[in-house]
């Protein structure tokens, strides 16, 4: 059976100030702040990896006055952006941007100054190899608090299967780019590299558009 496209999608493109990038952030932004409502502590500090343009970052804010927001990506042409939806969006609660890679220790956060009570990152790994996992587990292994929580959404395969057509529609179109490390990535090979930094799997929220919340902890 043909799965259909949204009349409204423009052409996949993960470059983070992409039109598709930004369509694909309004689609889902509502629902995983309705998670983030039922998950968040009252008050603290939150992390997002791979922010991109900001536009989740910067949408969330205004929603938790009580938390203060620290927006990184290792692509420092996207920090403008993010500061300027930071303006536009008059959030006071959301810190310059920094450059954080994930396959790079040395731009790691080391946990010395501050602990996180949330770390979260959004559709980073359709297009990432799946080793990112090991640079975001150490992150969290050694930025968040004990109580904290990592959250990484996306599509995902489970158990080595999609999960949809449309996933596995998808996973063809990105597959058909030809980038090694493009593809839709299993939540066991997540869990289980996260493991091995002491990160643990504890909730799989299923989310519109066949995505998911991944919800990992440290104990
Ligand atoms: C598809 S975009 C998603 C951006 C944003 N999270 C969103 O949902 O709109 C992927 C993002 O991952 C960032 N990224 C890719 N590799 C990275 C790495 N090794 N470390 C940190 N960020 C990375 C890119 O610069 C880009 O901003």
């Amino acid at each position: 059976m043909a799965v259909e496209i949204p009349a409204d999608r423009p052409p996949i493109d993960p470059y983070p100030l992409s039109p598709y990038v930004a369509w694909a952030g309004k689609r889902n932004r509502d629902p995983i702040l309705d998670v983030f409502k039922g998950l968040f502590p009252p008050s603290g500090d939150v992390l997002e990896l791979a922010s991109g343009s900001g536009a989740h970052i910067n949408y969330f804010a205004p929603h938790f006055k009580e938390h203060r927001f620290q927006p990184s990506d290792y692509d420092t042409r996207v920090f403008d952006t993010i500061v300027t939806k930071r303006a536009e969006a008059g959030n006071a609660n959301v810190a310059d941007p920094v450059r954080i890679d994930l396959t790079d220790a040395s731009t790691w956060p080391d946990g010395k100054d501050k602990l996180y009570d949330v770390i979260f990152v959004i559709n980073l790994f359709q297009v990432a190899p799946v080793s990112i996992i090991d640079g975001i587990a150490q992150v969290a292994a050694r930025a968040l608090k004990p109580s904290g929580f990592l959250s990484i959404y996306g599509p995902f395969k489970v158990e080595a299967k999609y999960t949809t057509e449309s996933n596995a529609a998808f996973d063809q179109e990105i597959l058909a780019a030809k980038v090694p490390e493009w593809g839709l990535k299993d939540v066991r090979e997540l869990e289980t590299a996260a493991n091995a930094h002491g990160i643990l799997l504890k909730q799989k929220i299923d989310m519109p558009a066949n995505n998911f919340v991944l919800v990992f902890g440290k104990q």
